[in-house]
C-alpha cells in the first residue's frame, strides 16, 4: 500500500480553502491509503502566536480533522511537536538545502513582505515541511496549489540527499485537487483565502454560525455587471463563489450559471450561503461532540506513538547516511 503525508498549520480556524483544497482530498483517500495526517505545530510558530490560543488551535483542529470525516482506524493522526523525530530531521535537511532557493519561495516572500522582524524559522519552514513528508517514506502528499512550490523543493532536497549520502528517500509526488485547489478571499478575490488574514470577512472558518456564514457571503466582493458567469479573469469574486458552489454540490460550473441565468446576485449569495450552511452542520456537531473529550486525547497519543515508531526509523537511517552520532556495537 502507498503512503500519503499531509499538514495543516494550527495557526487559526481552517477556513473553507483548507478544507476543499486539503481536507476533503484527505477523506476520499484514507480507504486507499496508508495516511499520516499531522497538525504542524512548528511550521506555525514561524510567525507569532498565542500560546493560550495555539493549545486551543491544535486541538480544534484535531477534533475538525475527524469531524470532517478522517477516521483514525484507518489513518494516523498526530501532532508534529509529539514527533521529535521532524526537528531533528528537518535541521538535517536545513543542512542539504541552499539560502538561495530557499529565499526564493513565494510564500516566504509573501510573509516576509515589509516586516521588519522576520523569524529564521519562517526561511527555513520548507525543509521541516520536506522532513514531515520524508520521514514516512511518503509516495503522495496531497495539498492545495499554493503548496506546490515547497512540495518541488521537497523533491529537490530528497533527490539530493540520496545522491549526496545515501538512496533512503521515495521522492514524493503532489496531488492537487481538480477543482477548488485555490479557494480566494471573499474579500479580495485575487488573493487565497488564509486561516490568518486579519479580515474576518474574507473566509469562511469550519466553525462560522449560519449568520455570520450568511453575512460573509452576502458581503463578498463581486463586480457591477451582475451576472452569474465563470470568467477568472474578469470576474474572480463571482468566480470564487461559483467554484466553492460547485464542489459543495458536485455540479458542474455551467450548470449552476443555467439556474442562476437572469437573477442578481442576490439570491446566488443566499444560496450559496445554505449550501455552506447545510455541508458544515454536520462536521459542527460532530467537533462539539469530540473537541473536549478524553477519545480525542486518547487518538492523539495513538497517533503519535504510530508516527513515533515510523520517524524514528527513518530518523536513525538518515543519521548513519550522514555520520552522526556514535557507531554502536
Ligand atoms: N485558499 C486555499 N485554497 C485551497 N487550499 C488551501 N490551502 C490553504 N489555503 C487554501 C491548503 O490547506 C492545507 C493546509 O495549509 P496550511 O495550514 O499548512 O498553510 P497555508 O497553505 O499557509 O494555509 P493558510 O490557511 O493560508 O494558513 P496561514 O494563514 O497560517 O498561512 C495545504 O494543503 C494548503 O495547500
Amino acid at each position: 500500500m502507498q503512503t500519503i503525508f499531509s499538514g495543516i498549520q494550527p495557526s487559526g480556524t481552517i477556513t473553507l480553502g483548507n478544507y476543499i483544497g486539503a481536507l476533503k482530498q484527505f477523506t476520499e483517500l484514507q480507504d486507499d491509503y496508508n495516511c499520516f495526517f499531522c497538525i504542524v505545530d512548528q511550521h506555525a510558530i514561524t510567525v507569532p502566536q498565542d500560546r493560550l490560543k495555539l493549545r486551543q488551535n491544535i486541538r480544534n483542529l484535531a477534533a475538525l480533522y475527524i469531524a470532517v470525516g478522517i477516521d483514525p482506524e484507518k489513518a494516523t493522526l498526530f501532532i508534529q511537536s509529539e514527533v521529535p523525530a521532524h526537528a531533528q530531521a528537518g535541521w538535517m535537511l536545513q543542512c542539504v538545502a541552499y539560502i538561495g532557493e530557499l529565499e526564493r519561495m513565494t510564500q516566504f516572500k509573501d510573509k516576509s513582505a515589509g516586516k521588519e522582524a522576520v523569524s529564521a524559522g519562517l526561511l527555513t519552514y520548507p525543509p521541516l515541511m520536506a522532513a514531515d513528508i520524508l520521514l514516512y517514506n511518503a509516495n503522495l502528499v496531497p495539498v492545495g496549489d499554493d503548496q506546490k512550490q515547497h512540495l518541488e523543493l521537497t523533491r529537490d532536497l530528497a533527490e539530493r540527499f540520496n545522491r549526496k549520502y545515501n538512496d533512503i528517500f521515495t521522492i514524493p509526488e503532489v496531488r492537487i485537487p481538480k477543482a477548488g485547489a485555490r479557494v480566494m478571499s471573499l474579500q479580495d478575490p485575487t488573493k487565497k483565502m488564509s486561516k490568518s488574514d486579519p479580515n474576518t470577512k474574507a473566509f469562511i472558518s469550519l466553525l462560522d454560525d449560519p449568520k455570520q456564514i450568511e453575512k460573509k457571503i452576502k458581503s463578498a466582493v463581486t463586480d457591477s455587471d451582475g451576472i452569474v458567469k465563470f470568467d477568472k479573469e474578469l470576474k474572480p469574486g463571482v468566480s470564487n463563489l461559483l467554484s466553492i458552489y460547485s464542489v459543495l454540490e458536485q455540479l458542474p460550473i455551467e450548470e449552476i450559471e443555467q439556474r442562476y441565468e437572469g437573477k442578481g446576485y442576490g439570491e446566488f449569495k443566499a444560496d450559496l450561503a445554505e449550501v455552506v450552511i447545510r455541508h458544515l452542520e454536520p462536521i459542527q456537531q460532530r467537533y462539539y461532540e469530540l473537541v473536549e473529550s478524553e477519545e480525542l486525547d486518547r487518538i492523539l497519543d495513538e497517533g503519535a506513538a504510530k508516527a513515533n515508531q515510523t520517524a524514528g526509523k527513518t530518523l536513525k537511517k538518515m543519521e548513519n547516511a550522514m555520520g552522526l552520532g556514535r557507531k554502536r556495537k
